[in-house]
């Protein structure tokens, strides 16, 4: 893989790249791909499509999803993404939806977005991430975390990154272990999920430790050919 090559511009708002070839140096919005596997900017444009897959996950999602400990201070989806806008224009996040397919169809399958993100003297910064179930298990978000990793160490410049996960989740803790993820430690209490303080564990890597990037400890890309649940869930999306 090549870090240093732009790939061919498809608009004048948003560099498309066929493969992990990454610009030389970050400006958002910037879009990313892998195989069939396609990180596209979060845009407004994305709402109606997000909250169609959000609705048919709800169940699959719930054990997981961040809640707000102070029910006054509750915001509406709406007023997330406002506060996402702002985040993302400051330069703190990168929000991607995760878009699945080589074709004109790419149906919305899930997020992953860079958040917390820091300069100064630590360079860091947090993955948090979720898949429609109709696509879970098709290592689907290994490659997605893998390409947000390569592009924040070797575009942005970023030192550390990070992703904390609940110790009941199975199916995250084997997405970090499959990319080679260090475990630093437990964070009791550390997020309020599904209600209330959740106890983590927090895993990353550092620059030093990914030489010649994520990507290439995937196994080959993930290719096309999905299942009927999969394929049944892009109809109900569209
Ligand atoms: C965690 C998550 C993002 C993993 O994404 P993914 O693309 O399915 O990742 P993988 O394909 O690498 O699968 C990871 C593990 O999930 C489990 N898994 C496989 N198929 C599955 C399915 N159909 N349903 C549920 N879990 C499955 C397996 O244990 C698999 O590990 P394996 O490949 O060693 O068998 C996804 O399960 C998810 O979105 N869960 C709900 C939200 C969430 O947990 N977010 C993360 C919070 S930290």
């Amino acid at each position: 893989m090549t870090a240093s090559q732009p790939g061919p511009q498809s608009s004048p708002a948003v560099g498309v790249w066929a493969g992990p070839l990454f610009p030389d140096r970050h400006r958002w919005p910037v879009k990313l791909s892998y195989g069939a596997v396609i990180l596209a900017p979060f845009q407004p444009r994305d709402w109606e499509e997000w909250s169609l897959v959000r609705q048919r996950n709800q169940a699959w999602l719930a054990p997981w999803e961040a809640t707000d400990p102070v029910p006054r201070e509750r915001r509406s989806p709406r007023q997330l993404f406002s506060r996402q806008r702002r985040e993302t224009k400051a330069g703190s996040l990168a929000p991607w939806v995760i878009r699945y397919g080589e074709t004109s169809r790419t149906p919305l399958i899930g997020q992953c977005t860079i958040s917390n993100i820091t300069f100064g003297a630590a360079r860091s910064g947090s993955i948090g991430y979720w898949i429609d179930q109709a696509y879970a298990g098709r290592g689907l978000m290994p490659a997605a975390v893998a390409l947000a990793t390569d592009y924040a160490m070797q575009v942005m410049g970023l030192h550390r990154i990070e992703i904390c996960i609940r110790p009941e989740n199975a199916a995250s803790l084997r997405v970090v272990e499959k990319l080679g993820f260090r475990y630093e430690g437990s964070r009791p209490r550390y997020l309020h999920i599904a209600g209330d303080w959740r106890d983590h564990h927090c895993f990353a890597l550092d620059a030093s430790e990914t030489a010649g990037g994520l990507l290439a400890r995937l196994p080959p890309k993930p290719s096309r050919g999905l299942g009927a649940a999969a394929d049944s869930a892009a109809r109900q999306s569209q």
